[in-house]
């Protein structure tokens, strides 16, 4: 990058000038030089303002090109030009056609954006500008074409050719190739296009529509996991069934594809009828796989496959919409893995999430509305506030209309809009016009940033037998947005009686920002239980007295309230601690004081076998460092790790007979399933575990031990794993040595291992995460791969990335560098940890920040890297 990169702005769209009705390309593959024909029908946009003009404009970077012609009729060199980011020519008219031919080189393409090689198959990724590093095209979502793809490639290493839409003839070549020609009869933009080839082994089903059609399914994987490919087979199906029921949204071709990959920059991609995926979330067996790989395969699997509706049939007009697509299709995968297994827990999982990853980047340098006004580079607004904060915005919708109007809006939309590419406004109207109201305020969750706080304060009048509640609401300024707005929002409100009795269930719309909500008949003073379900994606600042939050632990009927309670009372306990921690000069157990209060109420809730296994597991686990790390300025790390870790191991100390019954009543000797239930009976097994080694008794170390040796399933494998993996315990180095033993040939697998040591807190984490960059299954092209080792270390690793002495940076900083000539997206999205830099002390901060300034110094910097590089140093 020479030049500073340009700003591209909302507010500066035009709808394209020409428009192209059918796309036909061909294919010559090639590992080294691939062969692309491109023929495209071209009409100008009947639509198009004034002034418009006859100039062509196509994108395209990184290619060669070969020839173009108009009307086949070639054109000279000084008929057409050419640089780093494109094409123009001069329209001869309202209607013609181009023929370019440009060649590419997917071996080459560490990028893992357009055409590229995957193990030894060729796949591609366009989303979001990927399809211009294919051949030169209006590479934008509101221009959209038929497709008919024909691939030509070498029978022996390519037995398999895919694209989307249905296959309209195949046949042998001269010279040991073949051909398939793909036909998509739906129009789609460009970065819904896909292509596979490759020599794939294929497990195959199929599905009947509600309307009886029968649809072949197919999942492509590497020759070997034909075995793993069941749970993400299921997970389809009952997302396709379910979709039918619920959203009344049926499939629209007669043949559904899935590939997976090892080499892939997000998790997973909706192309047109072929889903490419991350071999991550498709691959799993019971020895390979945790619950909770299987429930993210679940959730993903579905995820893509919603978007056949909520993305391809309706898709976005710019790039600024991308949570039309995004915040809808999370909402919508939330709700069915809701449904598939328990909804207080999916959501218990869900805020969490929010919390951990979008709340830290609504407060810091990164921090965007969920319809962004500008960006540099697209790929870097993947975010976790377009997605899950996206899915917060449908679900206040969804709480403000109830299911029945919130299904009308969706009608409406689906039946107004298929076939368009629009916008997140078009949606929102959809949902007024559907029910007749006005949104308009509601709304300003699309453009404000930021997480408001909301203060809350009751007020019980015996005489009148009312209770006030006055609620406050306040956003906090956000790069280039001082000053903000009251926003719309629905808190849900439950009023519980001393007995554990419910007086009022009550969801009250907050429009101002102080207002007061009355409740009448009320007999006694009330317990309150404040956003319910988090029925609004807020922080709370009031802190509720310790008693309420053991009562609403013990008594709430919202489920999601009571966990909520305990995160409340245990992450109050802990900041105390820190702060005297910080006094008293290093003393975790001191500055804790007495927590038996506490302790007793997580006993109660160990004890309680009304709650759900799953359940009472999430509940015991603590608030982890990094949201620790979000309240606190400055955030010292050291600190926190202490406090925490002493906290468990008092729980683990005081609890230890609970938790070791626990531990043995949910052994499992039956084959293991991966359903909620079993998975929640060895997710509460695991927490006893964590804790009974917590309490630092050197016999639960070699029950960790014990357990990793006998696990007949990774989640138990995994489980003991995690522990030990902390320790100095000589079962630590054995477990690990015989991991990589059972799975060292097993590049899914052993990101695993890797991540693991990533995470460790012992000393010796840094020096060992250097020696792994040398590990044969270990490299920096694969995304997987520097997440699990490096990505873990910044981002759940922040004692020993935050080493006082620098040391986590500096590592850190050298990587993001090089990693910034490979696959300048994936360097992007690792470079966010350095940006935290306001929130720590003064020495960590400047050397935050001049860890950010050397890559910014980076000769070459991608436009990717420097756009978060530079916002993260302001
Ligand atoms: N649309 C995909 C999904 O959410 C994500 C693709 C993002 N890819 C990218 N390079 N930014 O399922
Ligand atoms: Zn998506």
């Amino acid at each position: 990058m020479s030049a500073q990169p340009q700003v591209i702005r909302r507010e500066d769209y035009t709808a394209p000038a020409f428009l192209i009705d059918k796309v036909e390309l061909v294919f010559d593959l090639d590992r080294d030089v691939t062969n692309v024909k491109s023929r495209l029908f071209i009409i100008a946009n009947p639509v198009r303002g004034t002034g418009a003009g006859n100039e062509v404009s196509f994108d395209g970077e990184d290619m060669k090109l070969v020839s173009i012609a108009i009307d086949d009729r070639k054109l000279g060199v000084d008929e057409y030009s050419v640089d780093k980011t494109g094409l123009t020519f001069t329209a001869p008219g309202e209607t013609f056609v181009v023929d370019i031919e440009t060649q590419v080189s997917p071996v080459t393409n560490t990028r893992l954006e357009g055409l590229y090689v995957s193990q030894s198959a060729f796949c591609t990724q366009c989303e979001a500008e990927g399809f211009r590093r294919i051949t030169y095209f209006p590479d934008r979502p509101d221009v959209m074409a038929t497709f008919t793809v024909t691939i030509n490639a070498d029978k022996a290493t390519c037995p398999v050719l895919l694209s989307n839409g249905n296959l309209a003839k195949s046949g042998d070549l001269d010279g040991n190739r073949h051909f398939a020609v793909w036909e998509d009869p739906f129009p789609k933009p460009s970065y819904l296009f896909a292509l596979v080839a490759g020599d794939l082994a294929c497990v195959e089903d199929s599905f009947k529509t509600v309307s009886g059609r029968d649809v072949a399914l197919r999942i492509f994987v590497e020759h070997g996991n034909e075995d793993r490919c069941d749970y993400a087979m299921d997970s389809l199906k009952r997302s396709m069934k379910w979709d039918e029921e619920v959203y009344g949204l049926e499939y629209d071709l007669d043949l559904f594809n899935i590939v997976a990959v090892s080499d892939f920059n997000m998790g997973a991609m909706e192309n047109k009828s072929l889903n490419i995926f991350n071999a991550k979330y498709i691959l799993a067996k019971p020895d390979t796989a945790t619950d909770m790989d299987y429930e993210l395969i679940e959730s993903i699997v579905a995820h893509e496959y919603f978007h056949n509706w909520s993305g391809n049939r309706v898709t976005c007009r710019d790039w600024f919409q991308l949570s039309l697509k995004e915040g809808l299709t999370v909402f919508r995968d939330q709700e069915f893995s809701a449904d598939q297994r328990s909804r207080p827990v999916q959501r218990i999982k869900d805020v969490a999430q929010l919390r951990a990853r979008q709340f830290p980047e609504d407060g810091g340098p990164l921090a965007h509305p969920v319809r962004p006004d500008s960006y540099m580079e697209i790929n870097n607004f993947y975010t976790a506030t377009v997605y899950e904060k996206g899915a917060e915005l449908i679900r206040m919708m969804h709480t403000l209309l109830g299911a029945d109007g919130y299904r009308k809006g969706i009608d409406l939309y689906f039946d107004r809009h298929d076939g368009q590419a629009v916008t997140c406004d078009d949606f929102a109207k959809a949902m007024e016009d559907a029910n007749d109201v006005d949104l308009t305020q509601l709304k300003r969750w699309y453009s404000q940033a930021g997480t408001p706080s909301l203060s809350w304060k009751g007020d019980y009048d015996a005489d009148a037998k009312q209770f006030r509640l006055t609620v406050s609401q306040k956003t906090a300024p956000t790069p280039g947005q001082p000053d903000k707005f009251a926003l719309h929002m629905p808190i849900a409100i439950g009023l519980l009686g001393k007995d554990g009795k419910e007086l009022v269930s009550r969801t009250v719309q907050l429009t101002e920002n102080e207002q007061e909500f009355v409740f009448d008949n009320i007999n006694e003073t009330p317990v309150v239980s404040f956003n319910r379900g988090f029925s609004a994606p807020v922080n709370i600042a009031t802190q509720q007295p310790h008693d309420e939050l053991v009562f609403l632990m013990g008594n709430d009927s919202d489920a999601f309230n009571r966990w909520e309670s305990a995160q409340k009372y245990a992450t109050a306990l802990m900041l105390a601690a820190i702060e005297e921690f910080e006094k008293n000069d290093g003393d975790a157990d001191g500055a804790l004081g007495d927590v038996t209060d506490f302790i007793t109420a997580m006993r109660a809730t160990l004890q309680n076998d009304d709650l759900d296994k799953a359940f009472r597991a999430d509940a015991l686990v603590l608030p982890g460092e990094e949201f620790l790390s979000e309240q606190r300025k400055p955030a010292n790390p050291e600190a926190i790790h202490q406090v925490r870790n002493a906290l468990r191991k008092q729980i683990g100390t005081m609890l230890k007979a609970e938790f070791a019954d626990t531990y043995h009543q949910n052994v499992s000797n039956a084959a293991f399933t991966p359903d909620a239930q079993s998975a929640g009976q060895r997710a509460l097994r695991a927490t006893a575990l964590g804790y009974l080694v917590a309490s630092g008794d050197a016999q639960f170390a070699d029950l960790a031990a014990a357990q990793y040796r006998n696990a007949n399933n990774m989640t138990d494998r995994m489980a003991a794993l995690a522990v030990l993996n902390h320790l100095d315990h000589p079962g630590r180095a054995e477990a690990l040595a015989d991991f990589e033993e059972r799975f060292g040939k097993d590049t899914v697998v052993m990101d695993k291992w890797f991540g693991l040591q990533a995470m460790s807190s012992r000393d010796d984490t840094l020096a060992r995460v250097k020696d792994l960059m040398s590990h044969p299954s270990f490299t920096m092209r694969n995304p997987n791969k520097v997440r699990s080792l490096i990505g873990a270390f910044a981002m759940a690793n922040p004692r020993h990335f935050h080493a006082a002495d620098g040391s986590g940076y500096e590592f850190y900083t050298d990587r993001l560098i090089e990693l910034d000539d490979i696959n300048p997206q994936v360097a992007a999205r690792l470079c966010a940890p350095l940006g935290k830099w306001a929130k720590y002390d003064d020495d960590r901060a400047a050397k935050m920040k001049a860890a950010l300034d050397r890559v910014l110094a980076k000769p070459e910097i991608s436009r990717d890297l420097y756009e978060i590089a530079s916002k993260s140093r302001a």
